[in-house]
């Protein structure tokens, strides 16, 4: 086997030929003429010429070489007491009866279809279905509220959505249907056709003439033993389209291709994950992420893994042993979960005694990403687990990790604070703002030398130039990540803050200019700011600051309440904004630039002082005070030098 140097060193040598031997794991239906053009798309194109289908990848040639009878997904759910198991076999049954129903009402190659759907196998099936017919879906994360949904739907133009009647969340069913509904009202485009799945907690009614029931189109399929064939597709048309959050209200429509998708997936779950076929994966995440995407549907079943689909939370499905009965009876031996799950689970079992009650014989490694791992939260999974903790660092952006310890290839040492090494494709470098690479250890902006390797994105949905814009145009000839960080002079990359309005909720990645959106569109409201403050929970939290209209109303309690309950209704519980604090004044540059900044300072109770480009230099102390007075700031020092 060779070690992460060699192969990281082979990938500098010749990247083409790295990928192009990385390629050999997928079936073809044409190999490509050339592994990257250069000349094609905004900064070259992977595996040009090349035709494949990724579901065919994911299911059918696991059934075509014998591995038909494994598992390849298991529904595991606390919150409904069901737990089903479904064979590749199942699988390819299942995808190409509800591919047939999908082909049936006209979805065809290129079509948009929008997945908005709860943690449930069917939403597996959509995925691949989609794929098989070289349709391009489009999944929702289900705590978005209707007008996210809405703005999803106008920018992908979906000829179908699959949704489901609701979802089931610790303490509360969420009415999936009339989000849906509510989205399609707010919404210009309109699908076809909707397919909705009935779920037993709550049935919903289908509007006559717009939605099919899933089960009984799927079902007849399925009976009569319809299954639609896998269609070829180029390399480089869209598998899927994933909206994530950027500096604006609207989101980025992150455009993921075929056949490189697959090459680095398939790459990483040998090389980075240290996962063989046949193995238990499971990515505790939600199929509205990326790294469901990734690491619940594609990565595993193309690598011949079974993939757990867990509808629950890591506490209360019913407690903080959950993660680890799971593990027990599914024999799960890689674990992937987001810094705040296992922090929450630390948090009611600090001793680890849930921990010790189950047995961990086929786990070998657990995986954190999506936001800042703490030490202490690292050291107490290591200890407690007894097994390698690996804290990785990605994007929606790439679809895989930038940097991570690469498990297959031998783990490297930890490095207390860093997200591990480059993988082979990414040639990470640390610039300043003038874009000169600066010394290793100091903090700069977290660049990638263009090309990004395969499965990154090409461009965004129907926005290129807002593609060029957002990532290719601070600093030429790199991708810009908007991520601050470091790299130490071993080669260790250590990520500390986002450059940009984006913050992390819960291992949720959410726009506060978003939520500034919102705010502002408050009829007592002249402007506002939205920070993310530190949360020891859920590593960040929003707190907004408004400033009222002339002649607003005096009530400041019930206009809070009001903006908190709006960002819910607009945005979704996930923004999780729980406070809005009315000042005077916003503090800004002379150049009307609000000083976000040090209000976040400010707030985590850490030293700022008054710069000297301030319009209003009272601004900042009285924002103090405000926040002192309801409690929202821990210390602050002041200094006006
Ligand atoms: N559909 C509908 N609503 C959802 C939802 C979904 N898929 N996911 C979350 N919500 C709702 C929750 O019900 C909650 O609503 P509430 O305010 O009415 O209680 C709200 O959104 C916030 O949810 P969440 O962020 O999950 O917070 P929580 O307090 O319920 O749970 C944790 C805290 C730490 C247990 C939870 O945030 C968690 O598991 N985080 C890890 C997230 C993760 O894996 N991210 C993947 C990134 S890789
Ligand atoms: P998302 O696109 O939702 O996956 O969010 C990507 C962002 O999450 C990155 O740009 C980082 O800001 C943050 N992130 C992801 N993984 C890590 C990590 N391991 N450590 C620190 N931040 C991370």
């Amino acid at each position: 086997m060779p070690n992460y140097m060699q192969t990281y060193r082979k990938w500098q040598a010749d990247p083409e030929a790295f990928w192009a031997v990385a390629a050999r794991e997928i079936d073809w239906v044409e190999p490509a003429s050339r592994v990257f053009d250069p000349g094609q798309g905004i900064y070259g194109r992977w595996f040009v010429g090349a035709t494949c289908n990724t579901c065919w990848n994911c299911v059918d040639r696991h059934v075509a070489s014998g591995r038909g009878d494994q598992t390849a997904v298991i529904h595991d759910s606390p919150v409904t007491g069901m737990k089903t198991s479904f064979t590749f076999t199942q699988v390819q049954a299942h995808v190409g009866a509800l591919a047939h129903v999908l082909r049936a009402k006209g979805v065809t190659r290129g079509d948009r279809v929008i997945i908005y759907m709860p943690m449930v196998a069917e939403a597996i099936f959509a995925m691949l279905a989609c794929a098989r017919l070289g349709a391009v879906h489009s999944t929702v994360f289900g705590g978005f509220a209707a007008p996210e949904l809405a703005t999803r739907i106008d920018d992908a133009r979906p000829k179908a959505i699959i949704s489901a009647s609701c979802g089931i969340e610790r303490s509360r069913v969420i009415d999936y249907k009339a989000l849906l509904d509510e989205a399609l009202d707010l919404a210009v485009s309109s699908p076809d056709f909707c397919l909705i799945l009935q779920r037993d907690a709550q049935v919903c009614d289908l509007t006559p003439g717009r939605d099919a029931d899933y089960a009984d189109l799927v079902g007849t399929a399925l009976a009569q033993g319809h299954m639609a064939e896998c269609v070829p597709v180029a390399a480089t048309d869209p598998l899927y389209i994933l909206y994530t959050s950027g500096t604006t209200g609207q989101p980025k429509g992150v455009v993921r291709d075929n056949g490189g998708h697959m090459v680095a997936l398939k790459w990483s779950m040998r090389y980075h994950y240290g996962v063989e076929p046949g193995d238990v994966f499971w990515a505790a995440s939600d199929i509205g992420w990326v790294v469901g995407h990734s690491y619940i549907c594609y990565a595993p079943l193309l690598h011949g893994c079974t993939t757990v689909v867990y509808e629950g939370k890591p506490v209360g499905t019913p407690d903080a042993g959950a993660f680890w009965r799971v593990i027990q009876e599914h024999k799960v031996a890689a674990l992937f979960a987001a810094p705040t799950a296992i922090r929450a689970v630390k948090k009611e079992d600090p001793d680890g005694h849930l921990v010790r009650r189950y047995d961990f014989s086929n786990f070998r490694t657990l995986f954190l990403a999506g936001e800042r791992a703490d030490t202490a939260v690292i050291e107490w999974a290591g200890r407690h687990i007894g097994r390698p903790v690996v804290n990785h660092w990605w994007q929606t952006e790439t679809g895989w990790p930038m940097t991570g310890n690469p498990v297959g290839l031998g783990i490297l040492p930890d490095k207390a604070g860093s997200t591990g090494v480059p993988m082979p494709g990414y040639d990470i470098r640390v610039l300043d703002d003038a874009g000169v690479q600066v010394a290793p250890g100091i903090l700069g902006n977290i660049v990638c030398k263009l090309p990004l390797p395969p499965s990154s994105l090409p461009t965004l949905w129907n926005a290129d130039d807002r593609f060029t814009n957002s990532y290719l145009s601070q600093f030429p000839g790199y991708y810009a990540t908007s991520d601050a960080g470091v790299m130490d002079e071993d080669g260790y990359v250590h990520i500390m803050a986002r450059t940009d309005d984006v913050i992390n909720v819960a291992g949720h990645r959410l726009s506060t200019g978003a939520m500034e959106e919102v705010i502002a569109s408050h009829p007592d409201v002249a402007e506002c700011a939205v920070v993310g403050v530190a949360d020891e929970l859920k590593t960040e939290l929003p707190l907004g600051l408004y400033v009222v209209r002339d002649g607003a109303r005096t009530d400041t309690d019930q206009i809070e309440k009001e903006l908190v309950a709006l960002v819910r209704e607009r945005i979704g519980a996930v923004a999780a904004l729980r406070s809005a604090v009315k000042v005077d004044r916003l503090p800004k540059t002379r150049s009307g630039k609000i000083l976000r900044g040090i209000i976040r300072a400010m707030a985590n109770g850490e030293e700022w002082k008054v710069p000297a480009v301030i319009e209003d230099p009272a601004a900042l102390p009285e924002i103090n005070d405000a926040l002192g007075a309801r409690g929202m700031i821990r210390s602050a020092t002041v200094s006006t030098d």
